[in-house]
C-alpha cells in the first residue's frame, strides 16, 4: 500500500527500517515528547489539540497523562497519518481525528482546546506566523501553547559535517556529498532553515500570546553515537521531503568516489560529533 511523502518518513526513511537506527531515533523523540508534554501543564480533563501530530507521538503522550474526561484532538495534513493513529487508538473515545494544516485550523472552533502540542511541523510551514495565530485562536483563555522545534539552521552556520563525521580520509566526499545536497535541496529546504529561536518567540508575542518562554539548547561538536551501519544510513532521509543518503550520494559522487566511501564506512564503526541547536516554547493565552 502506498502512503503520502509524510506517512513514509515517519515510518521508513526516517531510520531506513533499521532497528538500531530507529532505537537512536526514540531516544531522542522520548526527550522531546517528555519537554513538550512537561511544558504543557495538562490537567485531568484537559482537551489538547496535537497538532501536526504524525503517527501519534505527542498525542498518545498527552492521552496517557489525561484522565476519563480528558481529550486528545489529532490533526495533520496526512490522511494516512490521521489514520495511522485511529488505529493505534483503537476506538478510544477520548480521541477525534480533524485533517488540516497548521495554518487553518478550519475544523477546530474557536476557544475549544485547553492546550496546543506541536513538535516539529512549523519547521515545513511557510507561513508560520499565520500558524501561531490560529494556535491562538483555537485556546480558550488561560489555554497552554507547548511545542518543540529544530533550529536547523544552526548547524549550517557552525559548518556541520555530514553525520558528524570528521578527520577521516573521506572527509572530502561527505563534503561534496553534503554541499550537493544542500544546493539541490535549497529551495525546498528554505522553511526548514529560515527560522531561528527568536522568530518562534517573535510569532508568539504578535499572535497575541503572554508568558512566553523559550528554552534553548545547542551542541556544538558534542559525542554522539558513532555511524556503525552504513547499509542502513543510506536507507535514511533527513526529512520528508528530501533524498535519502543514498540517493543523495548516487547524484553527488563518481563511481570511483562512491566506491572509496563505501570502502572507508562499510562494516567500521566511524566517531561522530552532534551540532545541533533545538527550541521549547511554551505560552499562554490570556
Ligand atoms: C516530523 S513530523 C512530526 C510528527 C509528530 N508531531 C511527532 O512528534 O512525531 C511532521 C508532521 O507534520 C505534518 N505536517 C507537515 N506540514 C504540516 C502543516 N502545514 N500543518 C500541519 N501538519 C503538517 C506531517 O504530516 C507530519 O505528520
Amino acid at each position: 500500500m502506498s502512503v503520502d511523502k509524510w506517512a513514509q518518513w515517519l515510518l521508513v526513511r526516517r531510520d531506513g527500517d533499521s532497528a538500531s537506527l530507529r532505537a537512536r531515533v526514540a531516544t531522542d523523540l522520548a526527550g522531546f515528547r517528555e519537554g513538550v508534554l512537561g511544558r504543557a501543564d495538562l490537567q485531568p480533563d484537559d482537551v489538547v489539540l496535537d497538532v501536526g501530530c504524525g503517527t501519534g507521538l505527542i498525542g498518545f503522550g498527552a492521552l496517557e497523562r489525561l484522565g476519563p474526561r480528558g481529550r486528545v484532538v489529532f490533526s495533520d495534513v496526512s490522511d494516512d497519518l490521521l489514520d495511522e493513529c485511529r488505529r493505534t487508538a483503537g476506538g478510544d473515545e477520548r480521541c477525534s481525528f480533524v485533517p488540516g494544516a497548521a495554518e487553518d485550523l478550519a475544523g477546530v472552533a474557536d476557544c475549544s482546546v485547553d492546550v496546543v502540542t506541536m513538535r516539529s511541523v512549523l519547521i515545513y510551514s511557510d507561513r508560520k506566523a499565520a500558524a501561531f495565530a490560529e494556535f491562538f485562536r483555537v485556546l480558550r483563555p488561560g489555554g497552554r501553547l507547548s511545542l518543540f522545534e529544530p533550529i536547523n539552521r544552526f548547524a549550517k552556520l557552525r559548518g556541520a559535517a555530514l553525520f558528524g563525521v570528521r578527520g577521516t580520509p573521506v572527509d572530502d566526499l561527505l563534503a561534496k556529498v553534503l554541499a550537493a545536497f544542500r544546493n539541490s535541496a535549497e529551495q525546498v529546504q528554505r522553511p526548514m532553515m529560515e527560522f531561528d529561536e527568536r522568530d518562534l518567540l517573535d510569532w508568539a508575542v504578535t499572535a497575541g500570546f503572554a508568558a512566553v518562554e523559550l528554552d534553548y539548547r545547542a551542541q556544538v561538536e558534542v559525542p554522539a553515537e558513532p555511524v556503525d551501519d552504513w547499509a542502513a544510513l543510506q536507507q535514511v532521509a533527513p526529512n520528508p521531503l528530501v533524498p535519502t543518503y543514498g540517493e543523495m550520494i548516487a547524484l553527488a559522487l563518481t563511481g570511483a568516489e562512491r566506491e572509496r566511501l563505501d570502502a572507508y564506512m562499510s562494516g567500521r564503526v566511524v566517531p561522530a560529533r552532534r551540532t545541533m541547536a533545538v527550541a521549547f516554547l511554551r505560552a499562554l493565552r490570556p
